[in-house]
């Protein structure tokens, strides 16, 4: 039975970092798939948007010294961009922090709790006196009681990799204040999937026949043990707030409003959204998403909507990708390893060859690892020497030979049992294996061209000559409609060059072009020569040296400050003399407004010794003093136990000083600060005396 309409959703991606290329895996399969639905002229939408609350918000909002608000807007930008860059062509795209998402999140919300399916338990759990706050697991470090790592989270240790109760931590340690937690009871609101399960295991029942392997393992897994009672509040201010008194201070979990954004998402853009979501008879939803992410589409999401009584359309199909590694290790931005969005564009590889390799490689059944080498070799085999062949020497001779015209065909090649194959292929979801038809249909082209032999024909049997190029005409033709979801804008090219301007659909496989006139033949793809790919190879597989070159440079001492004047040039700035101990510098900074005078003269502060002098405000500065900023506040590190002249030490590098920096230089090292620690490239700062950001606050070190 088919529905009327086909509604693809694919998962949102966490907000707080710039999407790799592991990202994109699902992003451009939902996007492969939909514009496939879009040929067979079905009525469709696609779903993409962000995911934007969570600890990890809260938490990079705080590196990056700024509002959870502030940084959802920068990286959504970013988000937005990329996939923009990457050719994706959703319908919908949204943000789970969206007023909608809010409205509808309480909304199912209230109902749960009417209907019996929400409750309150009280639980123990660990509180910030000072901050006067309860800290979600995440925000409690320790020393680990398996492996003794100083800084476990309380959820887990990051070097032994046990999970962990944050009660289990040794001197444990608030991230907000790093003052010591206590053990407090509170309440938190959580959804009674225990009942919901008989109800859950009929929606199952009725789809499973649909259902990818890992999909249906992993949610029987869930049903087997029995559902249990799931937390569906956090302790964070970043979130949606729960709509209850004694709430105040907490918000939905993060995995409670991700999915709702799918229907906030389409409500926010199109008016007609209930026909979509309230709608089960008439709608069939198709959601894409990798392997962490399914019991909470199969179990989680369901279990929300259908608890409300209200009338839903629920998942029918899954389509579920495992991760796209690079090379052998991991994607880290921080580390500079892999390739990022950002980074594919500036490649200068195109998007659809990206989008090529990506669907070849998809990690279906099991991880897939990115290699520049296998990049290489997809671009310059497949795509130059097959697609991109077969498409340019047939309409070079055809410009050349055939005064630009596509004849008649006269003698057809059958190849609808290819083509067969490759719409059901693409129907089925099996994108890597439509596409890797689409390239042996291209390559039986190649072999065509090389049977017929069409340079030889043109002097001796014109007829066949002609034939073969409108055959082959015909096929480039079919390719670009069959190319087109995986490479849209290659099958523009494809059609250009053609000179064929009808919109394409899979009808137009079955109608031939011929007595046709074509335009200029150029090539599809550009070779990647190896120069290139070393250079690559180099660029991508971590910075993390030249970062540490950097951290090896730099000298930071300990000064006390002696006297502060105000520029008299400058509005902002202040004219400090320093002290090493015996030495004395001037340098200038932009506290004005954020200290008077007098809470700077004597304080104990860290300076870049090193730092090559520069003139501001044609007052010379011999160094330069860290702060650091969060929203409109400044804070100045310091260490009072500290004496001038010490020196402060990056544990882990090896210090090779004496050379001055640049301030440039300085920069590409990022030194974090926070509650519990000062870090650069993540080793730690040290002094012999505690250092302290004033203020209390966290963020990039400027
Ligand atoms: N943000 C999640 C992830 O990246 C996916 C959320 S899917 C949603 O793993 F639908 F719940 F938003
Ligand atoms: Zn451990």
């Amino acid at each position: 039975m088919s529905k009327k309409r086909i509604l693809v959703t694919s998962a949102l991606p966490y907000v707080n970092n710039i999407p790799h290329l592991g990202t994109m895996v699902c992003i451009i399969s939902a996007d492969i798939y939909t514009r496939y639905l879009r040929l067979k002229k079905e009525n469709v939408i696609s779903v993409l948007g962000t995911d934007e609350h969570g600890t990890t918000t809260e938490t990079i909002a705080m590196e990056l010294g700024m509002t959870p608000k502030q940084a959802v807007d920068h990286f959504f930008k970013i988000h937005k961009e990329i996939y923009a860059w990457f050719n994706c062509s959703y319908d919908c795209l949204g943000r789970t922090s969206s007023k909608e998402s809010k409205e509808i999140t309480q909304d199912i919300f209230m109902k749960l709790y009417k209907n019996n399916y929400i409750e309150e338990k009280e639980v123990e759990q660990m509180y910030d006196e000072k901050a006067d706050k309860f800290l979600s697991d995440r925000f409690i470090e320790g020393i680990c009681p398996h492996c003794k790592y100083e800084e476990a989270r309380g959820d887990q240790c990051d070097r032994c990799g046990k999970l962990l109760e944050p009660i289990e931590l040794i001197n444990p340690k608030s991230k907000l204040t790093g003052s010591k937690p206590v053990v407090k009871k509170t309440k938190h609101l959580f959804i009674k999937l225990d009942e919901l399960q008989p109800l859950i295991e009929r929606f199952v029942e009725e789809r499973k026949s649909k259902w990818s392997d890992n999909a249906l393992t992993t949610t029987k897994a869930w049903l087997r043990e029995g559902l249990k009672e799931r937390a569906i509040t956090r302790d964070l201010s970043w979130g949606i707030p729960v709509p209850l008194k004694g709430y105040e201070n907490k918000v939905f979990y993060v995995w409670f409003d991700a999915p709702i954004g799918y229907i906030a998402i389409t409500k926010a853009s199109r008016e007609d959204w209930k026909k979509w979501w309230h709608n089960p008879e008439e709608t069939k939803l198709v959601q894409f998403m990798g392997k962490d992410n399914i019991p909470f589409h199969t179990v989680l999401f369901p279990a929300s909507l259908i608890g409300t009584g209200d009338k839903y359309t629920l998942l029918d199909t899954i389509s579920v990708n495992e991760y796209l590694n690079y090379e052998d290790t991991k994607f880290s931005k921080s580390r500079g390893i892999g390739v990022f969005g950002d980074n594919a564009k500036e490649t200068g590889i195109p998007a659809d060859t990206w989008r090529y390799y990506i669907t070849i490689n998809r990690p279906e059944t099991s991880d897939t690892k990115f290699t520049w080498k296998d990049l290489q070799e997809k671009i310059n085999s497949d795509l130059v020497g097959n697609l991109g062949n077969l498409v340019n020497r047939t309409l070079t001779f055809i410009k050349r030979y055939s005064d630009g015209r596509v004849l008649r065909i006269t003698k057809p090649l059958d190849y609808s049992k290819e083509v067969e194959e490759i719409l059901r292929a693409y129907e089925d979801i099996e994108l890597k294996k439509a596409l890797k038809q689409i390239m042996s249909l291209s390559k039986k082209g190649n072999q065509y061209f090389q049977d017929q032999e069409p340079w030889r024909a043109i002097k001796e049997d014109k007829e066949k000559a002609a034939n073969a190029l409108a055959v082959l005409a015909n096929m480039i033709k079919d390719l670009a409609i069959l190319i087109h979801p995986v490479m849209p804008r290659v099958a523009e090219q494809i059609t250009l060059q053609l000179n064929y301007k009808k919109k394409l659909s899979l009808e137009l496989l079955k109608e031939r072009v011929e007595n046709h006139e074509i335009t200029e033949p150029s090539p599809l793809f550009d070779k990647l020569e190896d120069k290139k790919l070393l250079g690559l190879q180099e660029k991508y597989s971590g910075k993390q040296e030249k970062e540490s070159k950097a951290l090896e440079k730099i000298d930071l001492r300990i000064a006390k400050i002696t006297s502060v004047e105000k520029h008299p040039e400058a509005d902002k700035l202040y004219i400090e003399k320093i002290d090493f101990g015996g030495e004395t510098r001037t340098i200038v900074s932009g506290l004005v407004g954020h200290y008077e005078p007098e809470e700077l003269i004597g304080k104990h502060v860290l300076i870049v010794y090193n730092l090559k002098p520069a003139k501001l405000r044609g007052v010379e500065s011999h160094g330069m003093l860290l702060a650091v900023q969060q929203g409109k506040k400044v804070g100045i590190l310091h260490s009072p136990d500290s004496k001038p002249g010490d020196k402060v030490i990056i544990q882990g590098i090896q210090a090779k000083t004496a050379n001055e920096i640049t301030i440039d230089e300085f920069f590409s090292t990022k030194i974090i600060a926070k509650k519990t620690a000062l870090k650069a490239d993540g080793c730690e700062l040290k002094a012999p005396g505690k250092i302290f950001v004033d203020k209390g606050l966290e963020g990039q070190v400027k």
